[in-house]
């Protein structure tokens, strides 16, 4: 189960990369916008930061030859990427020979099981389902990426399941029990998953505890 931060905070992905359970990040135009600066260089120093992780960066363009090429320049930027190419059968085409170009891509923008399943038809690394935004609208978007993981798993498709577009700890919690491949997190979801407030407590007792015994030097 990969997790991947859905961001392109470069001082919040150094601090997590240290920590050994971040296998990547996902950036989008919007991310990137937010970020600030020219983002050629935030995305240079995203995938150096993490160089053993894969490293999502979205295209921009809308044409499809101009996003055809322009995959291929973000795909040069380092061996690290991904491409984020949206959804949509205008781009099939493209996205059929940056596959046979071995140039490895994450389909954005998936809201559809059978928009899932042309994509690992085409052969691509990742499919990411937007579960939040179905959720906003009052759609179950756990219950399309469930179908989604069970069609890559019934039909033996190598396509990875990404499970994106996550708002709550609840929703990180249905893709993991679900066996999405990959998970991407806003920090902000992440950093509130890996809290307890027994486990808060359980430190501060033991500590009060070993307090009262009044030893300083143990072992
Ligand atoms: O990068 C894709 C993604 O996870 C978007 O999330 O919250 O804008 O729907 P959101």
């Amino acid at each position: 189960m990969k997790i991947f931060l859905d961001t392109a905070d470069v001082q919040k992905i150094k601090d997590w990369a240290k920590m050994g359970v971040i296998n990547g990040v996902t950036t989008n135009p919007s991310h990137l916008a937010r970020a600030g600066g020219d983002p050629t260089k935030v995305v240079k120093e995203i995938c150096s930061i993490l160089k053993g992780g894969e490293i999502s960066v979205e295209v921009t363009k809308d044409e499809p030859k101009d996003v055809y090429k322009q995959a291929q320049e973000i795909a040069d930027l380092a061996p690290n990427i991904l491409v984020k190419v949206p959804c949509h059968k205008k781009y099939y085409a493209i996205i059929k020979q940056l596959v046979a170009e071995k140039i490895k891509l994450n389909i954005t923008l998936v809201f559809t099981p059978l928009q899932a399943l042309m994509m690992a038809k085409l052969g691509v690394d990742y499919v990411s389902p937007f579960v939040g935004r179905w959720n906003d609208i009052d759609v179950d978007g756990i219950a399309m990426l469930e179908e989604i993981n069970h069609i890559m798993e019934i039909y033996g498709f190598k396509t990875q399941v990404l499970a994106a577009s996550i708002r709550t700890v609840r929703d990180f919690h249905d893709s993991v029990m679900i066996g999405c491949d990959a998970v991407t997190l806003p920090v902000s979801v992440f950093e509130k998953s890996l809290e307890s407030p027994l486990t808060d407590k359980g430190i501060a007792k033991f500590n009060a505890d070993w307090k009262k015994l009044g030893i300083t030097k143990f072992p």
